[in-house]
């Protein structure tokens, strides 16, 4: 994401129903030509934990609700599991349209749907995002986070953002193991850095910053 959306000025944001009836209507990439349903962000829109998708699946792309079906369930159990609802958090996508047999969105894609995941994150303003998916993770952090060796690490992000890249209930549907147990762990950690009981990103990167300046002392 080339500009920090934490660092934009309110007053030049869209307000919310417009940016959401902005969206319901978007055709600023080939999408739109294949989609049913728009799938705007859902949850409460000052929620202290933002959860980001990939692109909406078929369920999503009929009922216009991000994570509306199995990778739904899988995350609602995992949120009950520390206590949360969906409704306490907010849950969106990188692209707000089904790509075509649910292939992965293209570069100009995502470039096109940008605008509309910036404002969401400058309106919502969360403390904590879990990424599902090294691509997620990767357009939020602008760089490369290989998931087989970061998910679940804490990452700083739009400075004092704390990123917890994780793979995509996608995959735990499809039966992969190693995706649940994971995803599980990272909702629990991102839920314990929300309670101030596990260091934020920022943190760990001011630690890291620390040793390395006594380092090189
Ligand atoms: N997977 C995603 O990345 N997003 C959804 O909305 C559903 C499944």
């Amino acid at each position: 994401m080339s500009t920090n959306p934490m660092s934009v000025d309110p007053a030049r944001l869209r307000p919310w129903k417009q940016l959401e009836r902005d969206a319901r209507s978007c055709t600023d990439c080939r999408l739109w030509e294949s989609r049913s349903k728009v799938v705007f962000g859902e949850g409460d829109v000052d929620a202290d934990l933002m959860f980001v998708g990939e692109a909406p699946g078929r369920s999503e792309d009929l009922t216009g609700r991000p994570f509306a079906g199995a990778a739904g369930n899988i995350l609602d159990n995992f949120l009950g599991d520390v206590g949360l609802t969906r409704d306490e958090v907010y849950v969106t996508d990188l692209v707000m349209c089904r790509p075509p047999q649910g292939r992965r969105p293209s570069a100009d894609e995502i470039e096109a749907h940008m605008p509309y995941l910036a404002e969401q994150i400058a309106h919502v303003r969360p403390r904590v995002i879990v990424a599902f998916g090294e691509l997620v993770a990767a357009v939020l952090a602008g760089r490369p986070l290989p998931l087989e060796r970061v998910a679940g690490y804490r990452f700083d992000v739009f400075d004092g953002v704390t990123l917890i890249p994780t793979y995509r209930p996608t995959e735990a549907v499809k039966g992969s193991a190693r995706a649940l147990t994971a995803i599980k762990r990272d909702v629990a950690t991102a839920k314990a850095v929300l309670d101030g009981r596990i260091a934020t990103g920022a943190d760990l990167l001011a630690e890291a910053r620390a040793r390395q300046s006594q380092s090189d002392a």
